[in-house]
């Protein structure tokens, strides 16, 4: 069981509990059942994906105009913060159009000639999915601009003046990319998506549909009342709402009869330590630094990083977005600062507004 699971070119151990489309799977849904819960709340078909309507809309029609003429699905590039679905997305295109899919990444991709061989390795229509495609090196993109645009490639044997170029066909193909940093990809492979889907984080009605699903499928019980509190403590987050799902019913199973209800599951979210707004450690730390080091004054990105033990890019593309949303945090052009209510929040006086005012 789970030997399936392979994964091309040596990719990293965050992809073990993630992904689980395997390295070409025609049936994702026969094998769901191998996995562990991770792998059966991944939603399947376009129709399971709760929340990001236009996202959905565009992305059927895309792929049902490509069914209807009998052809393959253009290229297509999902961008957003980590745990919105675009892993999931990428195995729905290809269940949705039949086909199959390989799996890799931008960092795995270290050597043009991975690119080639996984390309010439294809079946006709397969999907080819390139997760963090923000990160692949300047030579396999050299590689894959041809691939997208006229199935070929062309590879160098030798070396030195003996050295001969030749062109490859490849499959016609259907890549999807997945990306959480729109702004780092290069422009000419940006230009090549025929599709680009952007997910936003999830409001909080949405998460809680996506917590009733998860609940089904694992066999919890748990009111709709309930899924609202785990909901709203899920910064606009799937991922967040699935694993706080279930250490809520470890908490139940533990200290009651195995229900979750509206107070239990405030409960047990206090307990792991998950605040009303489900801020984080990491989120936590970025407020006290804004607040309390830096009283409330603007603060460069890169200080705020080093200041909480982050990367700046883990900052800006995990962190900042939630914080954005929920109106905690502000960006200005002489840096991020913390609002009133980040103040409010961390129950800290404001350096104008003075006390924090409980009642309202
Ligand atoms: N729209 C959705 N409906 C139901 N469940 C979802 C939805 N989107 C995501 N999920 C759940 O959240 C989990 C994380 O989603 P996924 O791995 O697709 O995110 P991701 O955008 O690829 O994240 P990362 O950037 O970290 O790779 C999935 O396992 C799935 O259970
Ligand atoms: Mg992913």
């Amino acid at each position: 069981m789970g030997a399936r699971k392979e994964v091309i070119n040596n990719q990293s151990s965050e992809y073990d509990d993630d992904l689980l489309l395997g390295p070409r799977q025609t049936d994702p849904v026969a094998i769901a059942g191998e996995y562990a819960d991770e792998a059966k709340l991944r939603p399947r078909t376009l129709a399971d994906f709760t929340g990001q309507r236009d996202l959905v809309e565009h992305l059927s029609i895309v792929l049902e105009a490509a069914r209807k003429r009998g052809g393959y699905a253009d290229h297509i590039l999902f961008a957003g913060p980590p745990g919105l679905g675009k892993t999931s997305l990428a195995g729905i295109v290809s269940a949705e159009m039949g086909v199959g899919v390989r799996v890799t990444s931008g960092p795995a991709l270290t050597r043009a000639g991975d690119l080639a061989a996984l390309l010439t390795d294809l079946q006709e229509g397969d999907v080819l999915f390139i997760d963090e495609i923000h990160r692949m090196v300047v030579a396999t993109g050299e590689i894959l601009y041809p691939a997208m645009e006229d199935f070929k490639i062309d590879i160098v044997i030798g070396k030195g003046p003996a050295a001969k170029s030749i062109r490859l066909d490849v499959p016609r193909f259907t890549l999807v990319g997945a990306t959480t940093r729109m702004g780092m990809l290069a422009g000419p492979l940006r230009d090549r998506f025929g599709f680009v889907g952007r997910l936003d984080l999830y409001p909080v009605d949405d998460l809680a549909d996506i917590v009733m699903r998860s609940a089904r499928i694992l066999g919890i019980g748990i009111d709709v009342d309930a899924a609202l509190e785990i909901a709203k403590r899920s910064r606009g987050t799937p991922r967040i709402a699935n694993r706080l799902l279930r250490r809520v019913r470890d908490f139940v199973e533990v200290r009651s009869d195995g229900v979750i209800t509206p107070d239990s599951a405030i409960a047990g979210l206090d307990t792991f330590g998950v605040d009303e707004l489900g801020l984080d450690k990491v989120d936590r730390s970025i407020l006290e630094v804004l607040c309390v080091r830096f009283d409330g004054n603007p603060v460069g990105l890169t200080t705020l990083a080093q200041s909480v033990g982050e990367d700046p890019d883990t900052i800006e593309d995990a962190y900042e977005p939630y914080l954005l949303q929920a109106g905690l945090l502000q960006r200005t052009p002489r840096g991020r600062i913390a609002s009133a209510r980040a103040f409010e929040h961390m129950r800290i006086d404001h350096p104008v507004m003075g006390r924090f005012d409980l009642s309202s």
